[in-house]
């Protein structure tokens, strides 16, 4: 007997050794189908491939593909628990051939795989045909040798596989495994079909034509094989199991979950421990690949599989949350067929625990106002939609958690009464807000919220994706097509684009459909999570409604990515050097630079800056990555998560973390965590390099950082070295000598400043054959009076000083006119002179002379300014008249 693992690869293997590439699992949430709530087949992420549109290296590939089916068109999710074969989550093994080979080597490669590796007898096995696939008939018989009563014509859809209204399809043929006559139900086509004694196995789908519209089916580029084969199923039958759940891997999530509540799968329980186990699978896997419980859309499937397993974990007496505790063993189990498991364990982990922990508060008080609304009620009889909208608006149940509570009691829920009772909720918080005021503004997006719900937003997970546009707004009015050169916003089901928001900006693109192209240079988020995609039709013409293609700019995205990791770094490296009363005031996450505002009271030092830079960098160095949790907030702020004062966040918050801390009290744990939405480098070595360019105010108390990562940081350090290469150039030296010889420039030059100072001090106070100081006698007093230029202000005073010793007796009047062209002036007296002149009251003549008032000093020596230094003359002049009286 094989274990599922076991099956799984010996599947891959085969395929292998028949020319087939083994290819990953593509994710469960569908970048290349907007119309695909959850990936439901193994041919989906080879859709364009079949139809020629995309190329792929290989023509034949093998997978094993998570499946989800539950919500959207294909909903598994009500019988599971109650069924044999019903899950919300499976494994689809297929092959698949684009177009390589046929009809004859599918079908032997199957037959062969069955009956040789497998080893399934020939007796056990009935086919089926589309009816009028006389090739496919001829050919079981021809490679299987199955007499013809087993090889059944089937006329209905069952025999003609089609993706959806649209895509790749054509005939098919399958394969059923008789379980025996100890089971009710007869083969396929006959009265007794839907018996569960002959089980179909594989489906295997001659992929022919395109239906391109309802009405229009075309010839694929060429006929190709798609097929499907449930491996619960096989492994059943290989395992000589009738029924799914009792599988070795189903068995081993069952048992964990008896160990865990201590209560036997029997009788009354078996069904909960069952929905536990298939929903533990859904859970683990939606969330690994990047869906988190929410209110709306995918995330709003999550969670009813969520809360359905939570309110069965219940059932069974569950004090505490369930479901996260049995998550090892799934990850035991599945984790080395899909390692994206062990990767998101912590994720998975506490977003169960979460959900599990918030929900069980009103669980047990919704359950009591569901027993006593039914206590009257019977078997065959409806609970109403009122109370069930209670239970879903004030206790968090989901719908089909309601109906499913009540199925073993045969009672049903009035859906209708239901819907209506949502409806009127809605009219009248419509109501309520049309009479609040500014936000009357934004009408326009409120009916788009309303009529079209919130965006899904798919951009952590991928930069391209394809969707449908639910909203198209030109000039402020919702249009249903815009042209080209119209400037529009564009509303799209699901993006890859991030909205601004935490001070990263929007991202930008191509937005592009049958025949038009939008150029998108902006992504808001209006009313409660509607993205608007803002840009100009650049080709074509946009329409609503239209499949699009979704786009990001990646290198811009990329380095928006690693400017915000930094961010999150240096606000870390901040609060390590400066103390933890560094808080973020602000950001600014721009692809080409990021801005962060914090408080600190003083000035960064060089040499905390240095320190900051390098502990920032020692995480880039890490490459730790980057990795990302759900939490309640006050868990994650008790865990340390840095959060904003005064920032309103909801419930649940995304927390993000990097790195080690090496040193300090955190050393050995996560070295920055914080609530954020924004999108982050996978690693921390993706960043390449934070180089911090300026640092300065903003407010009172608010210090401003600006910083460069990667390719910028790259570039700027360059742009340094080129302009250290150029001033080594223009000083003949190297780059490493620059400084020493730039500094002996600085004391050469304050050298020959000296010289130049003390030249020009002698020169003004030599004879005037060499142009210096002349004495004349004025009123019986000797005087010197003279005009100086090139003579620092502060030198006038020992000019003077010295022209006093010079006379021994008298005034001297110096002047000095600066390169601006103001004046300054200086009057000294000899001291046997003090008694009969005032060094103050000459140089305030002077000064008003040149234009200036006051001036002060001593009655010996005296100094004033004085804005007109072309006056000069006339101040040495007036003094000299002072002095004539
Ligand atoms: N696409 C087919 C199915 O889902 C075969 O893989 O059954």
């Amino acid at each position: 007997m094989s274990g599922v693992n076991e099956i799984r690869s010996t599947f891959l293997n085969y395929f292998k050794k028949n020319g087939h590439e083994i290819v990953a699992s593509s994710p469960l949430v569908p970048r290349n189908d907007p119309t695909l709530m959850f990936t439901n087949a193994g041919m989906v992420q080879f859709k364009n491939v079949f139809t020629g549109v995309e190329q792929r290296p290989y023509s034949r590939a093998t997978t094993s593909q998570k499946c989800v089916r539950a919500g959207g068109k294909h909903n598994d999710l009500d019988n599971v628990g109650y069924t044999a074969r019903h899950h919300t989550f499976f494994e689809m093994l297929g092959n698949f051939s684009f177009g390589d080979y046929f009809k004859e080597e599918a079908i032997s490669l199957a037959w062969n795989l069955i009956t040789r590796e497998f080893g399934l007898s020939k007796d056990k096995l009935t086919v089926t045909v589309y009816h009028t696939d006389d090739a496919a008939f001829d050919l079981w018989k021809k490679v299987a040798g199955l007499p013809e009563e087993r090889i059944i014509r089937i006329a209905t859809s069952d025999n003609f596989w089609a993706m959806g209204d649209t895509g790749p399809c054509g005939p098919c043929s399958e394969i059923f495994y008789d379980h025996g006559d100890s089971i009710w139900g007869g083969p396929p086509g006959s009265p007794d079909e839907d018996g569960d004694r002959f089980i179909e196995i594989w489906n295997l789908v001659f992929m022919q034509f395109e239906q391109v519209t309802k009405e229009q089916r075309v010839d694929l580029p060429r006929p190709s094989i798609d097929t499907g084969m449930g491996l619960e199923r096989l492994a059943a039958v290989l395992q000589g199991k009738h029924d799914n759940y009792d599988i070795d891997l189903f068995q081993t999530l069952i048992h964990a979950s008896e160990e865990a509540t201590g209560v036997k799968a029997e009788g009354q329980f078996r069904a909960s421990h069952r929905v536990i186990a298939d929903h533990l699978r859904s859970s683990s896997f939606l969330i690994a690949d990047g869906v988190l419980p929410s209110n709306e859309g995918r995330g709003y499937v999550l969670r009813r599989i969520m809360r359905r397993a939570m309110r069965h974990a219940q059932l069974l007496g569950a004090k505490d949350p369930l479901m996260y505790r049995l998550l090892p063993a799934l990850v035991r189990e599945m984790g080395q067929a899909y390692p994206e498991l062990i990767r998101a364990e912590s994720l998975i982990s506490e977003t169960l625990k979460l959900e599990e922990t918030r929900f069980r508060k009103t669980l047990e008080r919704g359950l009591g106002l569901l027993g006593e609304a039914t206590e009257t009620l019977g078997e065959g009889d409806s609970l109403d939609g009122e109370t069930a909208f209670k239970l879903y608006d004030t206790f968090g149940f989901p719908l089909d958690l309601t109906q499913d509570a009540l199925r073993q009691r045969g009672i049903s829920v009035d859906t209708e009464g239901f819907s209506a009772a949502m409806e009127r909720q809605k009219a009248e918080a419509r109501a309520h807000w049309s009479g609040s005021g500014d936000a009357a503004t934004e009408t326009i997006w409120f009916a788009v919220r309303d009529k079209v719900g919130a965006t899904e937003f798919l951009g952590y997970e991928t930069e391209k994706a394809e969707g449908v546009i639910t909203a198209l707004v030109r000039d402020g009015a919702l249009v249903d097509s815009a042209g080209e050169g119209d400037a529009v916003s564009i509303v799209v089901n699901q993006t890859p684009f991030y909205a601004e928001s935490g001070g990263q900006q929007g991202d930008t693109g191509t937005i592009s459909g049958d025949g038009f192209t939008v150029s998108i240079t902006d992504t808001q988020k209006k009313n409660d999570g509607v993205f608007v995609h803002i840009g100009t039709v650049t080709k074509g013409t946009a329409k609503k409604d239209a499949p699009v293609e979704l786009s990001v700019d990646h290198v811009r995205r990329t380095r928006i990515r690693s400017n915000h990791s930094a961010t999150h770094l240096l606000h870390e490296a901040l609060r390590e050097t400066l103390g933890t009363h560094v808080a973020q005031k602000g950001s600014l996450v721009a692809p080409d630079r990021l801005r962060f505002d914090f408080s600190h009271p003083k000035p960064i030092s060089d040499k905390e800056l240095a320190v900051i830079e390098d502990l920032a960098n020692e995480i880039v160095l890490q490459n730790a990555p980057v990795t990302t949790r759900l939490m309640a907030v006050d868990d994650a702020i008790a865990e340390g998560a840095m959060a904003l004062f005064g920032e309103k966040y909801g419930d649940e918050v995304r927390v993000v973390s990097m790195g080690t801390a090496l040193h300090g009290e955190k050393a050995g744990k996560s070295y920055s965590t914080e609530l954020c939405g924004g999108t982050h480098v996978r690693a921390t070595g993706d960043i390449g390099l934070i180089r911090v360019v300026s640092e300065g105010a903003v407010a009172a108390g608010v210090r401003r950082l600006e910083a460069l990562t990667g390719e910028a940081a790259r570039r700027y350090l360059e742009e340094q070295d080129e302009r250290v290469k150029a001033i080594a150039g223009v000083l003949k030296s190297t780059p490493a000598e620059t400084l020493a010889r730039v500094s002996a420039l600085m004391d050469e030059r304050r050298k020959l400043e000296r010289e130049l100072t003390e030249a020009r001090k002698q020169l003004a106070l030599a004879g005037p054959s060499s142009g210096g100081a002349q004495s004349e006698t004025v009123n019986g007093v000797t005087f010197i009076g003279k005009v100086v230029s090139g003579v620092n202000p502060r030198d006038l005073k020992p000019l003077a000083d010295d022209a006093k010793k010079t006379v021994g007796s008298g005034v001297v009047t110096f002047i000095g006119v600066s390169d601006d062209g103001k004046a300054s002036a200086v009057v000294g007296v000899t001291d046997d002179l003090v008694g009969k002149y005032s060094a103050v009251d000459l140089v305030r003549i002077a000064s008003a002379a040149l234009g200036g008032a006051g001036g002060g000093g001593r009655p010996d020596m005296a100094q004033a300014g004085g804005p007109d230094g072309s006056r000069a003359e006339e101040a040495v002049s007036a003094v000299r008249e002072a002095l004539a009286g």
